[in-house]
């Protein structure tokens, strides 16, 4: 069975959501899929000559993990990427590249998995529930993780916010930003956080930029973070001085992620001066909110 696999980017945590709330982005990893004699991957676009080309590829661990999940036999398949999401971005490639595989395993074996299943399966393979539920479920997400389950919900939104996106030529893999944060944090910084995810969420919900100014902070993570990437607490203050409503890191980093009423001329030029100042160059991803998840054309 041929089929195309369409799976959006995705910014998880958007300021205090930490490992919580994932959004979906109008800009796409596209995959085609056909039976073959062996395992392969072509790829275009980002991740093209870096990418794994046979079983290694996290496409095909990704559906050979369902595969094994039920006990069945995995067929062999040829991978044909046409990929707009950038590896190790903070834009949710891996996520991606998961969602893809599962997608593909479980059509190719007849779709024995439902989404829930498939989710609970991508979760587990990335560690984290946020990203993976915004790549399937499209719009805004609030995911949580129970023993494993994960219980995902879309919020409706009422949003035509224009998203900036400043990634800096500057690699940090998401398991050390991960390794830099502390083990314990205070109830007060818990409180800080959870008041303000509750207010982002609604501030998505009801498209209030103001409201989302001072609700996308954050005291869990991107402290520690920051401290990590040069330039980008720079950048982000950078993307405000220029309007920009709302400013965080893109999940674990590098990239900085600005909300903005409009497209907003100075907001990339602002953040460019800001990573270059520390010695980086970036590239500008102008985006918009994808309301729509992961897709399965069969062809
Ligand atoms: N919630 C995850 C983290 C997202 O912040 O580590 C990684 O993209």
């Amino acid at each position: 069975m041929n089929m195309k696999i369409k799976v959006p980017a995705t910014t998880a945590n958007l300021g205090p959501g930490f490992d919580t709330i994932g959004l979906a982005l109008d800009l796409w990893n596209e995959t085609d899929i056909k039976p073959s004699n062996d395992f392969s991957i072509h790829v275009t676009g980002e991740g093209a000559g870096r990418l794994a080309r046979g079983r290694n590829n996290l496409i095909v661990r990704a559906a050979q993990k369902l595969a094994d999940h039920i006990g069945m036999t995995l067929p062999a398949f040829h991978a044909d990427c046409v990929n707009q999401i950038p590896l190790s971005s903070g834009l949710g490639s891996s996520a991606a590249a998961i969602m893809t595989g599962l997608l593909a395993g479980n059509t190719l074996l007849k779709s024995p998995l439902s989404n829930g299943e498939i989710l609970n399966l991508a979760a587990n393979m990335e560690g984290h529930a946020d990203n993976v539920s915004a790549a399937l479920m499209g719009g805004l997400v609030v995911s949580m993780m129970d023993d494993g389950k994960v219980i995902a919900r879309q919020i409706p939104t009422e949003v035509d916010f224009h998203v900036t996106v400043a990634l800096p030529d500057f690699h940090i893999s998401t398991k050390d930003a991960r390794a830099s944060l502390p083990r314990k944090v205070s109830m007060k910084n818990a409180v800080y956080n959870i008041s303000r995810t509750v207010l982002v969420t609604e501030a998505f919900r009801r498209g209030d930029l103001s409201l989302l100014g001072e609700a996308m902070r954050d005291k869990l993570h991107q402290p520690y973070r920051l401290k990590l990437i040069p330039g980008a607490q720079a950048a982000m203050d950078a993307a405000k001085d220029a309007g920009a409503g709302a400013v965080a890191l893109s999940g674990a980093g590098p990239s900085v992620i600005a909300f903005s009423s409009k497209a907003e001329a100075g907001i990339d030029e602002s953040m460019k001066r800001a990573f270059q100042k520390a010695g980086l160059a970036i590239r500008i991803f102008k985006l918009g909110i994808s309301g729509q998840g992961a897709e399965i054309q069969r062809l």
